[in-house]
């Protein structure tokens, strides 16, 4: 998969997608990069990139004419340049979710497009993207940091990104569940014993332990996300098993779960 990321900022995506599994999936060819500067086709001296914003204000808006050419060359450069869609990071997109995520890795290509300064002239915006996307609901000062995100989330997404081809798939948010507990080495720490669970080499009962969790931590932290899941009988069961547990064992004053415990 192909990203062309447009930013005054390349030294910091080019730093932010060379390590990690990112990093590993660009040495391997599965992701390819390139940074276009709209620096470099802005017009005079100063290779102005912003002016002053009409009807006055604080802060610069970025020019239309150097992120159009900025656009063209990066259209022009490769396969596939004129049918990628190109994504705008900003404060004002739609909130970035797994699922987005997902239906952005099985592009072949994508133009992500990062905004500095006060914002960028809406008459680019309106001409040239396909989708708006906001990683949360705080500003940053640019979309770097945002498009650095859409890298990684999408590329660890690829066939022969991850080591074990099943971990993307176990991840929080894969199937629309948090991710269960994990343990490793030493099996005590103090008190703290690793679940016994997970230790009897019975894999039909750690799956079945790992799928409770799952359950019953998105049903404490996030019942926004359960509430969105289809739960077959097995998994009420297991859910509700969980819940009875956490109920027994929690002290008094927290026996109401965070969320007020809707049900999946
Ligand atoms: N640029 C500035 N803030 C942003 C945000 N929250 N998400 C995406 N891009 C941004």
């Amino acid at each position: 998969m192909r990203f062309d990321v447009i930013t005054l900022f390349p030294e910091f995506i080019g730093q932010a997608t060379s390590i990690g599994v990112v990093g590993r999936a660009r040495e391997r060819g599965l992701v390819e990069l390139a940074t276009w500067n709209p620096r470099d086709h802005a017009e005079g001296g100063y290779r102005k990139v912003d002016e002053r914003p009409f009807g006055g204000g604080p802060g610069m808006v970025m020019l239309d004419a150097p992120l159009s050419r900025t656009l063209a060359a990066a259209r022009r450069a490769g396969e596939g340049g004129a049918e990628a869609r190109l994504v705008y990071l900003s404060p004002q997109g739609a909130r970035l979710t797994q699922r987005r995520i997902e239906a952005l890795a099985s592009e072949p290509r994508l133009i992500l497009f990062c905004g500095r300064y006060e914002g960028v002239d809406q008459r680019f915006i309106d001409r040239e993207v396909d989708e708006e996307l906001s990683i949360g609901d705080y500003v940053l000062s640019g979309g770097e940091l945002a498009a650095a995100v859409v890298i990684d989330a999408v590329a660890r997404l690829l066939d022969g990104a991850l080591g074990n081809a099943e971990s993307a798939a176990r991840d929080s948010f894969g199937d629309g569940l948090l991710d269960c507990p994990h343990y490793t080495r030493p099996e005590r720490i103090g008190d703290d014993e690793v679940p016994a669970v997970l230790l009897s080499g019975d894999h039909g009962a750690i799956a079945r332990w790992r799928r409770r969790e799952q359950l019953g931590r998105t049903w404490l932290r996030r019942p926004d996300l359960l509430a969105r899941v289809a739960l077959d009988a097995g998994d009420r069961a297991l859910l509700d098993e969980y819940r009875r547990e956490w109920l027994a064992r929690a002290r008094p004053e927290r026996r109401q779960p965070p969320s007020g415990g809707r049900r999946g």
